[in-house]
């Protein structure tokens, strides 16, 4: 049987902070940034999302189509809002879902979207009439002035899994899995603690030793930042062409680490600009998760995969974003984790009209969303 990724979405917030503005505000030289590690802009999450309206936003038109199929939402997160409630507890709620529909969250650093999505179509596979919802959102956020603030972002994917997949079938991969303290965030720590060299060395040892052997026109890449995919690239035994890898990170450079959807936002690149017709044709996927696990896999498009990718509307979401000073992404910031609603966030509410789910409120942990569109 045929299972894979029937339909598939992101989105990211409106805003942006330009990399140059960050070298300005840092002291250091834009080409570190822009050439050394490959970043043009980084999202910034505004003080009234969070996860869960990341999340809505990004699953919201493929559930509207979908609501009667859908029994299963796998919610992959590694910045979530809470330690014991699911935060797909909420997204089931303001994506009016049936009390049917089992929802979990997944955690496996940014491995976790993959592993979901894995995990999703064998369940189709053992269950070929449901639809499973695989959903990733995080916010990475390192805090000021560290070497991770220049390696932020924050963005959600969804993807429905299905049989006859009208995008494409998921073959299944080969992973790696080690004990490694390149990336972690204590339930105590607002802010991870990572060892970039060292997840950089691990993630490349991970994708040496799964060695893919296989020739791909496209292979799409985790991305803690779009330069990660050069140095991937070159590990591989059939690396593929730089106007290809160019085309693989281009959303990420406009958009910095989202963790978990990382991956699949390459993929959404290549989809989006790939100036060849990638019908039939194989992609592969390299995933990796800190802590650590690594896996390879393809993905075998579709015939008709194009008609299902609004391209315009993919590239308009880059575009149509609203460039903040170094001051705004400071006070943005630092109204990121807010525990509790004040009034004070009432005036961002005018700035995100075009968005459908706002938080509405927070009040002893609890949270509560609003749709205004
Ligand atoms: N002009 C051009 N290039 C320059 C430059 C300049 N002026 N200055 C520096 N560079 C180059 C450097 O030569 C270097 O290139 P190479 O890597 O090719 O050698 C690159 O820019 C970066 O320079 P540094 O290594 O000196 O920069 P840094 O100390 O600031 O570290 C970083 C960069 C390691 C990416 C750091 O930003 C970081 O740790 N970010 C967090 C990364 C991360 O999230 N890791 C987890 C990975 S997996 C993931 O996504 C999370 C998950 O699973 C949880």
């Amino acid at each position: 049987m045929n299972v894979g990724i029937d339909l598939i979405n992101f989105y990211i917030p409106k805003y942006y902070l330009n990399m140059n503005e960050l070298a300005k505000l840092r002291g250091i030289d834009e080409n570190k940034y822009s050439k050394g590690i490959g970043q043009n802009k980084m999202s910034i999450i505004s003080p009234l999302e969070d996860i869960v309206t990341m999340a809505a936003e990004a699953s919201y038109d493929i559930v509207k189509e979908n609501k009667k199929y859908i029994d299963t939402i796998l919610f992959a997160t590694e910045s979530s809002i809470d330690f014991s409630k699911a935060a797909g507890n909420y997204l089931h709620k303001i994506l009016g879902l049936s009390p049917s529909v089992r929802i979990l969250e997944f955690k496996q650093a940014c491995y976790a979207a993959t592993g979901a999505l894995q995990l999703a179509a064998d369940y189709v596979r053992s269950n070929p009439n449901k639809k499973v919802l695989v959903v990733s959102s995080d916010v990475a956020w390192y805090g000021f002035e560290n070497a991770g603030e220049s390696t932020q972002g924050a963005g959600a994917i969804a993807m429905l899994v299905s049989k006859d997949p009208k995008i494409a079938i998921v073959n299944k991969g080969e992973f790696v899995t080690d004990e490694i303290s390149d990336f972690y965030r204590p339930s105590y720590q607002e802010v991870p603690t990572v060892d970039g060299k060292l997840s950089i060395k691990s993630y490349i040892k991970m994708l040496k030793l799964l060695d893919p052997q296989e020739k791909y026109i496209f292979t799409c890449f985790h991305m803690p930042f779009a330069k990660m995919a050069d140095k991937a690239n070159a590990t591989l035994k059939y690396p593929i062409s730089d106007e290809h890898l160019r085309i693989a990170k281009y959303f990420t450079s406009e958009v910095g680490n989202i963790y978990n959807g990382s991956l699949f936002l390459s993929l959404i690149s290549v989809l989006t600009l790939s100036k060849i017709d990638l019908s039939n044709q194989s992609i592969g996927m390299f995933s990796y998760g800190s802590g650590a696990i690594g896996e390879f896999f393809s993905l075998k498009l579709s015939n008709q995969y194009e008609k299902y990718i609004d391209k315009e509307q993919f590239l308009r979401k880059l575009k149509d974003r609203i460039e903040l000073t170094s001051e705004e992404y400071i006070n943005f910031m630092k109204n990121y984790q807010i525990k509790e609603t004040t009034h004070k966030l009432i005036n961002y509410n005018k700035s995100l009209e075009v968005n459908r789910f706002i938080i509405d409120s927070i009040k002893s942990g609890q949270r509560t969303y609003k749709k205004i569109a």
